[in-house]
């Protein structure tokens, strides 16, 4: 509407007009957006949600290199509104079908001053949030820049509960603070994290996005970015007395931001908002706003739970290295083995023949190729080939093998951060992949980056990613990437990029002081927004799996199974040994039949931080399965079973905590009951302290 108005007073060359047709504004169901520009001609942005703020009047703008920027005095020159309403099908994931439905308001701007540069700035308001992105037209003005700085505000109105990790230009690996906004600091959590290879937190008051916020009237919000292509990963500094966030964007190794061309685009900045913690978790805001898939033939990607020669490593019972050290050889010049060198012929095929017998897709095998006895620390390039098997990894044998029993291979590529050295490698490492038969590969940036100076959430990194996806997609490979940027959701656009790390995952119980109970009941408030993670859950052995006996993993075995439910990927690790799981196969059968891709997901119970319960129905069946889990306090947690067909009686399986577990005490204490029930069922569930529980439940 006020587009034609415009257009016309415009036309009437009315320019008194042409400055201060503010504010604008849009909205979807209780969410309302406006924009409006400040009487020294600065944008900003408002965000409520029925009556209540959001984000209180917030600048909008840019910093460039040539002082020519968004940061001075604009005008609005006009503007359009348009609603889209649509319905799309995901390659994989946790529903069927995705509503993408908004109302998108558009304002274009020029700068007053010379050179009179335009800006435009695009919003869509979904009913659970705003998305909003820079977009730089083709201009005579504007060619080649470098965004020095970004201006975007978030200014809350109030000092929220944040669940916060730091804001690290190379790591998201850390233990999430609860704490009001006031209370952000993060340098005594960085200067100790000391089980984080790098950490470059320069800001005490910045923190890393996903943010997930709990405000005191009710409304749970979250902060996060879509799409981040061509820029670097944004992170939030937090003004501790005004409760104003400002993003801060990853430097680049001579501190630039972002080097672009018009016509170009940020990234969107995303705001997700509900009085129900539920939605937050259910919202597909992030992946609606990155683009459809860019692979048209997708077939080849499939979704896999899969177990590795890879925990036995982590726990210190073998070895990545084959010998001790490059410099030492025996009379023939060769390496001499340790006899400690986990990803061995005889060992693989164990883990295959697990494999074949539980129906598990996947074997991924760590520390089969040369180069271990000097990957990490150096700072060097040439540590890897990523296509040299060790004397004593038959690579043929095992592919046959695995070929043989019905299993897949998955590679392992650790490029110790030397990301140009990976890149001169890509092809002829994928080619090995697809003479071999894997269908997978897992990819690894442990240590700093090279190019030197550059950092694993900036610009050249996020390029960097999405060449090795292309790369990969180019030979049919679907990638899980680790020490990644966090995901944006760009595994709508390639779907073959089905993981990622980017988070504290279950391996630090292996080589730290570990996670505690609540931390996957936070993590998918804030990881998990951004897509998938190769969190590697369904470790059974959960005391003294260890060399020094001391550390814990810090749930009951229940819980590890209720993770697969709670926690998406379609790439699922059944991370503990073999040996471990013929301990409890009986409980190890959720595992085996838990899917990796579903038609529907509900999200039955959250609160970050306390408990989250989650069912979903798998793909192309009328089985659902269900997880539910709990910090350090015990709970009761009723679940009415009203997602079930009506009229139909399902055999429900209940793997729960047995009566005196305790993740502390007793974790491996469970009970495993069966029961029938109907869509009219209530059941309630009992987890210990650091427990969980976990049910399938398929038609009789
Ligand atoms: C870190 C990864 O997160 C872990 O899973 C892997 O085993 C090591 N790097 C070695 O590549
Ligand atoms: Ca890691």
């Amino acid at each position: 509407m006020h587009k034609s108005l415009f257009v016309v007073l415009l036309a009437a060359g009315l320019p008194a007009l042409a400055q201060a047709p503010t504010p604008l504004t849009a909205h979807l169901d209780k969410v309302s957006l406006t924009f409006a520009l400040g009487a020294n001609g600065q944008p900003n942005y408002t965000i409520n949600y029925e009556q209540k703020p959001v984000v209180q009047p917030s600048r909008l703008g840019l910093v460039f290199q040539d002082g020519q920027g968004f940061d001075g005095a604009l005008t609005l020159t006009g503007s359009e509104i348009k609603d889209v309403d649509e319905t799309w099908q995901p390659v994989w994931g946790e529903v069927k079908n995705i509503r993408n439905h908004y109302q998108q308001l558009t304002v274009h701007l020029r700068q007053k001053a010379a050179p009179g540069r335009r800006l435009d700035v695009v919003f869509r308001v979904f009913a659970d949030g705003v998305g909003f992105r820079y977009e730089f037209p083709r201009q005579q003005a504007l060619g080649n820049f470098v965004v020095m700085d970004e201006l975007t505000e978030f200014a809350l109105p109030a000092d929220h509960q944040a669940f916060w990790i730091p804001g690290d230009y190379d790591t998201n690996e850390y233990l999430y603070t609860k704490s009001r906004l006031s209370a952000v600091d993060n340098s005594a959590q960085v200067k100790k994290s000391e089980e984080i290879a790098v950490r470059v937190a320069p800001d005490a008051q910045a923190v890393a996005t996903p943010l997930m916020l709990k405000a005191d009237n009710g409304l749970y919000i979250n902060i996060h970015e879509a799409a981040q292509v061509n820029y670097p990963a944004m992170q939030l500094h937090v003004d501790r007395a005004s409760h104003r966030l400002t993003a801060r964007l990853v430097p680049d190794a001579v501190g630039s931001k972002a080097f672009l061309h018009a016509p170009a685009h940020t990234p969107w900045r995303t705001v997700v908002v509900s009085d129900k913690a539920t939605d937050i978790l259910a919202s597909k805001l992030i992946l609606n706003l990155n683009e459809p898939s860019k692979l048209t033939n997708t077939e080849w990607i499939k979704p896999m739970k899969f177990v590795g020669v890879w925990w036995e490593m982590q726990i210190g019972k073998s070895d990545w290295k084959y010998a001790n050290s490059l410099d030492t050889l025996d009379a023939k010049g060769q390496l001499i083995p340790t006899g400690r060198h986990g990803a061995n012929t005889a060992n693989v095929k164990r883990y295959i023949d697990f494999a074949a017998q539980h129906h598990l897709g996947g074997v991924l095998v760590e520390g089969w190729n040369v180069g271990w006895e000097d990957w990490f620390g150096n700072w060097k390039e040439n540590v890897f080939d990523f296509v040299t098997p060790y004397p004593d990894f038959n690579v043929q044998q095992i592919s046959d093998y695995a070929k043989g029993k019905g299993v897949q291979m998955i590679m392992h590529n650790e490029t110790s951060g030397a990301a140009t050295n990976y890149e001169q490698h890509l092809d002829t490492a994928y080619q090995f992949m697809n003479k071999y038969g894997y269908p997978a590969v897992k990819t690894g940036y442990v240590g700093r980056i090279i190019p030197r100076g550059e950092h694993h959430d900036g610009q050249w990194m996020s390029n960097h990613f999405v060449r090795v996806a292309e790369m990969a997609a180019k030979h049919h490979v679907s990638v899980d990437m680790h020490e990644s940027v966090r995901p944006t959701g760009l595994s709508r656009t390639y779907p073959n990029w089905m993981a990622s790390e980017a988070g504290r995952g279950n391996e630090y119980n292996a080589f730290s002081i570990g996670s505690p109970p609540e931390h996957e009941t936070i993590m998918p408030f804030t990881r998990f927004m951004g897509g998938p993670m190769d969190y590697t859950p369904g470790i059974f052995k959960l005391q003294n799996y260890e060399p020094t006996g001391k550390r814990r993993v810090q749930t009951t075995l229940a819980k590890q199974l209720a993770l697969y439910v709670t926690l998406y990927s379609p790439l699922q690790m059944a991370a503990d040994l073999p040996e471990n799981y013929n301990e409890h196969l009986d409980a190890f059968q959720f595992i085996e039949d838990v899917p990796v891709d579903w038609d529907d997901t509900r999200i039955v119970a959250a609160e970050p931080g306390d408990y989250l319960t989650t069912a979903r129905r798998a793909k192309g069946k009328d089985e659902w399965y269900l997880g539910s889990i709990t910090d350090e306090n015990a709970r009761q947690q009723p679940v009415k079973l009203d997602f079930l067909t009506p009229g139909r009686r399902y055999q429900a399986i209940i793997y729960a905590d047995a009566k005196d577990a305790d993740w502390q005490k007793n974790p491996a204490a469970y009970q495993i009951t069966r029961q029938v029930v109907t869509s009219k069922s209530t059941l309630t569930l009992r987890l210990a302290p650091g427990g969980g529980a976990a049910v399938s439940f398929k038609p009789l």
